[in-house]
């Protein structure tokens, strides 16, 4: 009789997660996101107005790369985001709260529950680290640090 593979002491859930992401799972993801993005009524014309039509499947393509270069560290992305994010013009932190959003829900209909959060962890520290670089960019206050806990 063969064992209950829920009960194998062996069993990391982690380590099961981790190896259902793939390539097919990051376009998935992907495809999924920007499928939410572009119908969006404060996100779609950003996207509508930097994005031909024509130049959507090289978008979807240059962005799986780039998850696939952070999660998979397959070195498939090597360009510079920040710069296109600064052209950009007026962008702040109610389109990243909508992107963060809609990325969370796509990722949560997507993945597994311990893929979702990896995939969470790192857009909100990218995230985060596109916020100040606009902010920088634009002479304005670094949002401050939390406080460091007591030491
Ligand atoms: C306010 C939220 C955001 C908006 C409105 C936004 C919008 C855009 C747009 C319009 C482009 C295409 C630029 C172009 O080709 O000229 C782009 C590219 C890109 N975005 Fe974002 N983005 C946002 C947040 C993020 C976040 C949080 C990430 C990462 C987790 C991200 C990753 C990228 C990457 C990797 C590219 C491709 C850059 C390249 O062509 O090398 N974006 N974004």
């Amino acid at each position: 009789m063969t064992e209950d593979p829920q009960r194998d002491p062996q069993r990391d859930p982690q380590r099961d997660a981790q190896a259902l992401l793939d390539e097919a799972l990051i376009r998935r993801v992907v495809d999924g996101f920007y499928a939410r993005v572009r119908q969006d009524a404060l996100l779609g014309p950003v996207f509508r107005g930097a994005i031909p039509d024509a130049r959507w499947p090289h978008h979807l393509a240059t962005i799986a790369d780039f998850w696939s270069g952070i999660l998979l560290r397959s070195g498939r992305y090597n360009g510079r985001p920040l710069p296109k994010h600064l052209a950009l013009g007026a962008i702040g932190d109610a389109h990243f709260a909508r992107w963060l959003a809609l990325f969370r829900v796509t990722v949560d209909e997507v993945c597994p529950p311990d893929l979702a959060a990896l995939f969470m962890d790192r857009a909100g520290r990218i995230a985060d680290s596109f916020r100040l670089g606009l902010r920088i960019h634009r002479g304005e206050a670094p949002a401050p640090l939390p406080p460091l806990p007591p030491g």
